[in-house]
């Protein structure tokens, strides 16, 4: 397994609408494995392959509490097919927007159905955490961070931060983007 590296907003990567995997393969298999890695060592609890720069349909999540076994749950082409009227606010976080946090409404519980590691057809009935993470995963394949669900003063001026954090780090490497 190789640890890959994350992106970051205002990475324009983070908007693109990610593809359907057409066959579950060792290639898949490959990638779904590093991005456990990366996901654990990062840490985090939910990793899209867009947030390492693969623009398919696969997720990797770990809910597990610390202490617990790990529980890693492989997703590839995962769809949401119901949502509770219910909902539920929490304050999420994302790899991709490091040390920002924000408290976000999303249905309560929903039914995810997606292919497992092996292509096996699966569906997930989650709720709590599970339920939260699940959104906000599948959120990043269609090209949804989760600031895109904050007001819009809140979000420019996450946005603002992260883009000044960017020319900095550009400045400190002396490379010049080009135009256009
Ligand atoms: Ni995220």
């Amino acid at each position: 397994m190789a640890k890959l590296d994350i992106i970051t907003i205002p990475d324009p990567r983070l908007k693109l609408v990610s593809e359907p995997v057409a066959h579950v393969d060792d290639r898949i298999r490959k990638i779904l494995d590093d991005m456990l890695e990366t996901m654990y060592d990062a840490p985090g609890i939910g990793l899209a392959a867009i947030q390492v720069g693969v623009a398919e349909r696969l997720v990797t999540i770990d809910v597990s509490r610390e202490g617990e076994p790990k529980a890693p749950l492989f997703l590839v082409n995962p769809e949401v097919v119901w949502t509770s009227e219910e909902t539920n606010t929490y304050e999420e976080g994302c790899l991709s927007v490091p040390e920002h946090y924000d408290e976000v409404e999303r249905p309560a519980r929903c039914r995810v159905t997606h292919l497992d590691r092996d292509g096996v057809e699966r569906t997930i009935e989650a709720e709590g955490l599970l339920a939260t993470c699940l959104q906000h995963e599948i959120d990043h394949l269609n090209g949804v961070v989760f600031i895109d669900h904050l007001s819009r003063l809140k979000r420019e001026r996450v946005v603002k931060k992260f883009s000044k954090l960017a020319k900095v780090r550009v400045r400190s490497v002396g490379w010049r983007p080009s135009m256009g």
